[in-house]
């Protein structure tokens, strides 16, 4: 069978439908445009995205969406300057091409499992789209056909220099294109067009060896493909971190598009094996340090700008533009004269970090182990209460953004929606839980039953709020959020504290035996040890700044501490968490896990509470912030600024992972 991609024939557009012209060359691309369906699967469990070969076009690939089984379905990558795109440019560049793809697919978000398949220049737009897309949870698998790795030297010629008849005679040999089109001089002329243009942006093309995806990666090399032979495909290896198979196909270079049925067969047996492997162990882990510059930058020459600022010190002042002015005061809000919230900040401003040159670091290791679990990323979520003030879905959307991101949340007991389903949002993602221990033991003990029996990892009881700050902003607009039944889920949905309530009682009755009872005063460290004995959870105390507390925390059966001025909101005036972390570190040991808030704004920060002896940090409002500013979407875009930023200071100290990070990438006036 020959191959039907005629670059003039007229494609299907999605879903069938008559394909729309073309817009303007430049300006923002309409995603639309970038993808074909030729059979509609809107059941099949996964999706199969394919990209053309140098000349080719979307429907090259008709044929094998109709060989494929109903469980699969097919979306053909329709690049610009051909068929119905004809009015557009072709792409200069790959990355071009790659931008456009991960822009339409991230644009009309779908649940189902997504995979990669890209047939010979097309692999290059594939591996480039995987990248871009590792941020948004990535492919499942990507697969290569005909194509040697992206590092590689193609040695390719170059087509400027070649003649149409030497040209189409090259064409002839490697099979693939029907004779009759090559016959007709006006589609021919139209052919080797597409070709000269796809192959300048492939010549163009550069990619650093040890460039890596996150998914595995499948060859599919063809028996008789004159192009491409195994020894070539090794390589693949060193541009994935999941591992590389090479498959032999029968035929030549255009084996993949020639024989559809033949090439349907171990695309379906890995796409089913991806998705039952992923089922029987939950989600697949998601890529929490995507390349994010690279995709800004991308983005940017699509014509984007990013919906929120990457600068993560600014977050404060659009949130203040958007949110409501009383949620907003609520949020950003400090005790007294705002003196321990300035100091937060300014005790991170006064370190200074010291750059190391040419250490060979490609990308820092930056996963830490906390309580036997190994984490991607030596920061969590922060507890902050009532997070619906910044958003309808509150504290639901935020764990769905810190899964995609693989970042812990530890759940506020003052949250907006029950722990239960925070708990289900999350999947099978890691979270721990805050408690308030309230006046009323068996509500706490009920709290913590009900953290535990929903899989939260670890129980983080906060002793600095036992007495409210003195929080000027919340008191000149006289907004509680809780007294107006915000922050409250935990309790209303509590059998324990419901049983106190008379059955008939109205939800002003519940705000006011929450306020009755939800903390306590009187707490002391005999009430931790209580604790102790309800959980066998970690146990972590957060609010500590004096290392005698510390001791004390440790004596009474705490497993780690959380250095905190709970975000300059309780003791105005006091000493930065910052500037207490070292003495309580010297007090606890080396041993025991130390986690630090208060002030963290960037990645520098992190690695800065790192070398002072942090073994992670919790990330406290600027959250909050993108939440209020774009929902779960704002939430992923900061963590995902922060993570890069903080990989990227990782590096640029010259540490190849936190191990490496020591009091020795702080400047200490003495450089010798
Ligand atoms: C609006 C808001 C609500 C908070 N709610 C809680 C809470 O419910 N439990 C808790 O332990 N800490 C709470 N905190 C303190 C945070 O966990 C964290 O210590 C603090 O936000 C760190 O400061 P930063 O956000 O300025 O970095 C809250 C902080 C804010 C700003």
């Amino acid at each position: 069978m020959g191959m039907t991609n005629t670059p003039t024939a007229d494609p299907v557009s999605p879903g069938g439908r008559a394909a729309r012209p073309a817009g303007p060359a430049s300006g923002p691309v309409d995603p639309s445009r970038w993808l074909r369906t030729y059979h509609p699967r809107g059941s099949a469990a996964a999706r199969l995205v394919c990209f053309p070969h140098a000349g080719g076009a979307a429907n090259a690939f008709v044929a094998l969406s109709a060989a494929l089984p109903e469980d699969v379905e097919l979306l053909a990558v329709q690049y610009p300057g051909r068929q119905d795109r004809r009015g557009e440019p072709c792409a200069q560049d790959l990355s071009e091409l790659a931008a456009g793809v991960a822009g339409a697919l991230t644009a009309s978000p779908d649940d189902r499992p997504l995979f990669l398949l890209g047939h010979s220049m097309g692999a290059l737009v594939a591996f480039e789209t995987a990248r871009l897309l590792e941020g948004h949870g990535g492919p499942a698998r990507l697969f290569v056909s005909a194509a040697r790795p992206p590092a590689q030297d193609w040695q390719e010629p170059d087509l400027a220099l070649v003649g149409d008849g030497e040209l189409i005679a090259g064409l002839r040999r490697l099979g693939g294109i029907p004779e009759p089109l090559l016959a007709d001089p006006e589609i021919a002329a139209e052919i080797l067009r597409l070709l000269r243009a796809d192959h300048r942006a492939l010549l163009r093309h550069r990619c650093a060896r040890g460039t890596a995806v996150a998914a595995p990666v499948t060859v599919l090399l063809a028996s008789a493909d004159p192009k491409n032979s195994p020894a070539q495909m090794a390589d693949w290896g060193g541009h994935t971190t999941r591992g590389h198979e090479v498959v032999s196909l029968s035929g030549g270079h255009f084996a993949l598009l020639e024989r559809p049925a033949e090439s349907a067969v171990p695309l379906t047996e890995r796409i089913r094996g991806d998705l039952a492997r992923a089922e029987a162990s939950g989600a697949p882990a998601p890529e929490p340090l995507a390349d994010l510059v690279r995709e800004l930058m991308m983005e940017g020459l699509a014509g984007r700008a990013p919906r929120l600022t990457t600068d993560l010190t600014a977050l404060e002042a659009a949130a203040g533009r958007v949110m409501a002015p009383e949620a907003f005061a609520y949020v950003s809000g400090t005790a007294g004269s705002g003196a321990t919230g300035r100091a937060g900040r300014a005790a991170f401003e006064a370190l200074r970090l010291v750059p190391r040159m040419l250490r060979g670091t490609r990308r820092a290791d930056t996963s830490v182990t906390l309580f036997g679990q190994r984490l991607p990323v030596p920061v969590l979520l922060a507890p902050l209460a009532a997070q619906q003030v910044a958003h309808p879905e509150g504290e639901s959307a935020t764990v769905r953004a810190a899964a995609a991101t693989g970042v812990p949340m530890v759940l506020s007991t003052f949250a907006s929606r029950t722990l239960e389903e925070v708990a289900e949002a999350a999947g099978g993602h890691p979270r721990w839980f805050q408690l308030y221990l309230p006046s009323d033991r068996a509500v706490g003990a009920s709290l913590v039953r009900r953290a535990e029996a929903s899989g939260y990892g670890a129980i983080v009881v906060t002793v600095d709020a036992t007495h409210l700050g003195f929080r000027p902003a919340e008191l000149d607009s006289g907004y509680s959020p809780f007294l107006r039944g915000t922050g409250i889920a935990n309790f209303t949905s509590d059998p324990v504290f419901r049983a106190g309530l008379p059955a008939d009682a109205d939800a002003t009755q519940a705000v006011l035996r929450w306020a009755q009872i939800s903390t306590d005063p009187t707490l002391t460290w005999e009430d931790l040890a209580w604790l102790r004995g309800l959980t066998r959870l970690p146990l972590l105390v957060k609010g500590i700044l004096h290392p005698d507390d510390a001791r004390l925390a440790l004596e009474h059966g705490a497993d780690g501490v959380v250095v905190s001025t709970h975000g300059g909101r309780q003791l105005d005036g006091s000493v930065s968490a910052l500037e207490s972390l070292p003495a309580v570190r010297a007090a606890v040991g080396s041993d025991v896990p130390v986690l630090m808030d208060s002030g963290i704004r960037t990645g520098s920060d992190v690695l800065k509470a790192v070398a002072l002896g942090a073994d992670a940090v919790l990330y406290g409002r600027p959250y909050v912030y993108g939440l209020g500013l774009d929902g779960g979407r704002g939430v992923e875009h900061v963590l995902r600024c922060l993570l890069t930023d903080l990989a990227l200071a990782l590096a640029l100290t010259g540490c190849a992972s936190l191990a490496d990070v020591g009091p020795h990438v702080l400047a200490n006036g003495d450089l010798r």
